[in-house]
């Protein structure tokens, strides 16, 4: 479907000139000529538009009276007044009712087409928001912070305290891969501003220079290369929540800038005049240690303790290790969802590995590491070839199937699982034959050492057969 403007013009020469010139563009322009034809138009929803380009002084009424009718639509749908009679106050009033922009007659064809393009886009990406915050909402939510250990359950009870209480700003900290995204996803979505925008700004993806624009905007002209009217992060983000991501990767005199903004609640763009009110919860997030940083001079105190009036540290993967039980077959069952495979086994060797693993990278790095063993698994045995752990001795190859539920996995199963020279294998249809004799070749060169010919004999069978299965099994 064409993107739609709504053309509120009573100066029929200018609005059907206005009209040719914007579907010439590929528009569905759509021209109306009084209050009352664009007020049936928008309340019957028969157009949705992008963007209304409004006169001010029409015949029957004030574009403004529309727009303030509007206010409590306007996500998705930008405004902007074209007025051969607009003064100061008027555009004020405009500007804070939420109007884009506010031009006066006669305006350059190149200027107006530079702002209705801007405008264009800041709609698109509010609407982009708008589609994805529903199915977040489904999918953020406190439970989807996985784990029962005493420290999961904790975060998860914090992630729902906090969801329930309005807050201006909190910060989560915690290493690398533990979920500072997915809480900061979980506050907002589960909170009161679910429907409002999440806005993402990661500190450390962008350039120092760039990272001010984009947060406070830009007015045209107002730096080298600012081209046309840029609403920054924290407009966008509006009744919603702006999550800072990386902050302590902030330079500092940007941190002051921020502070201001927040204390004020207020923000000026660049190159602009005005001051635009906002109303924005933030949730920052680190994982480096800002107390260090504070006394290094590379964060501002004062930033800090307006931004830790909540904290809330998320636990690294091995303060929780129990939760892998959890963690894993949840991953898996996403994993095999998305390639089609079926993998659901894991060896108590395989456990050990992952138990004795130190998990620098967290349960990012976990997802990494089952994501590669379900993509490059031939069988429903999570391969242990592509876990590429560094981890310490294990114990013996049984297989043994992993359930979606935390019980999955309890070590003491197999009854000797000391005993080097037992494998067990579930009878219950879950294990197919070629999954158990895979499982025995490679357990069998593993205690040979990866020697075939020995392998061969202690299994009463050929080298020419083992090779085989080795190739078939991918066991190398
Ligand atoms: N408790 C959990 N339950 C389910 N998934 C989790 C959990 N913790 C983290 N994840 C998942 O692990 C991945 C990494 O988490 P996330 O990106 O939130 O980490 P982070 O703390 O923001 O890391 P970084 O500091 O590197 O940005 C994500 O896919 C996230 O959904
Ligand atoms: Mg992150």
């Amino acid at each position: 479907m064409s993107e739609t403007i709504l053309i509120i013009e009573d100066e029929r020469l200018l609005g059907s000139e206005l009209q040719h010139h914007y579907r010439k563009q590929g528009y569905e322009a759509i021209w109306v000529e009084n209050c009352a034809d664009a007020r049936r138009k928008l309340k019957s929803r028969s157009v949705d538009p992008l963007l209304v380009l409004s006169d001010l002084n029409l015949p029957d009424g004030n574009g403004m009276d529309l727009l303030e009718e509007n206010a409590g639509n306007l996500n998705g749908c930008e405004w902007v007044f074209l007025t051969g009679y607009g003064d100061v106050p008027d555009s004020v009033r405009a500007l804070q009712l939420g109007a884009f922009d506010f031009l006066t007659k006669p305006c350059p064809q190149e200027q107006l087409d530079m702002t209705v393009h801007s405008a264009l886009r800041s709609a698109q990406a509010q609407r982009r928001l708008l589609a994805g915050a529903h199915d977040s909402s489904q999918r953020y939510q406190p439970d989807s912070f996985i784990g029962s250990s005493p420290a999961a359950a904790q975060t998860r009870q914090m992630l729902q305290q906090l969801s329930q209480v309005p807050y201006s700003a909190l910060i989560l900290t915690g290493e690398t891969g533990t979920g500072k995204g997915l809480a900061a996803r979980i506050l907002h979505y589960s909170g009161s501003r679910a429907k409002q925008p999440l806005v993402e700004l990661n500190c450390a993806a962008l350039p120092k220079e760039m990272m001010e624009s984009e947060l406070f905007g830009h007015e045209a002209g107002s730096f080298t290369g600012a081209k046309g009217r840029h609403r920054g992060l924290m407009e966008q983000a509006d009744g919603g929540t702006l999550f800072l991501d990386e902050i302590g990767e902030m330079p500092v005199d940007l941190q002051a800038k921020l502070l201001k903004a927040l204390e004020d609640r207020k923000v000026r763009r660049l190159g602009g005049e005005r001051e635009i009110s906002v109303d924005i919860q933030i949730i920052a997030a680190t994982n480096r240690n800002l107390q260090t940083d504070i006394s290094e001079g590379h964060f501002r105190a004062d930033l800090y303790h307006r931004l830790s009036v909540f904290e809330l540290r998320l636990p690294a993967l091995q303060e929780r290790p129990s939760d892998l039980h959890e963690l894993v077959p949840s991953f898996l069952a996403e994993f095999n969802a998305k390639s089609g495979k079926k993998v659901s086994q894991l060896s108590p060797r395989v456990w050990g590995m992952l138990e004795r693993y130190l998990w620098p990278g967290n349960v990012r790095e976990l997802r990494n590491v089952l994501e590669r063993c379900v993509m490059l698994s031939t069988s429903n045995v999570l391969p242990e070839q592509w876990l590429q752990l560094q981890s310490a001795p294990l114990p013996p190859a049984t297989a043994i199937p992993v359930s979606p539920t935390s019980t999955a996995y309890s070590p003491s199963v197999p009854d000797k699982q000391d005993d080097d020279d037992l494998i067990c294998f579930r009878l219950d249809g879950s294990l197919g034959l070629d999954d158990m004799v895979g499982d025995i070749i490679s357990r069998m060169l593993e205690k040979h050492e990866g020697n075939v010919t020995e392998v061969a004999r202690v299994l009463n069978t050929t080298r020419e057969k083992v090779r085989y299965r080795i190739e078939k099994f991918q066991l190398r």
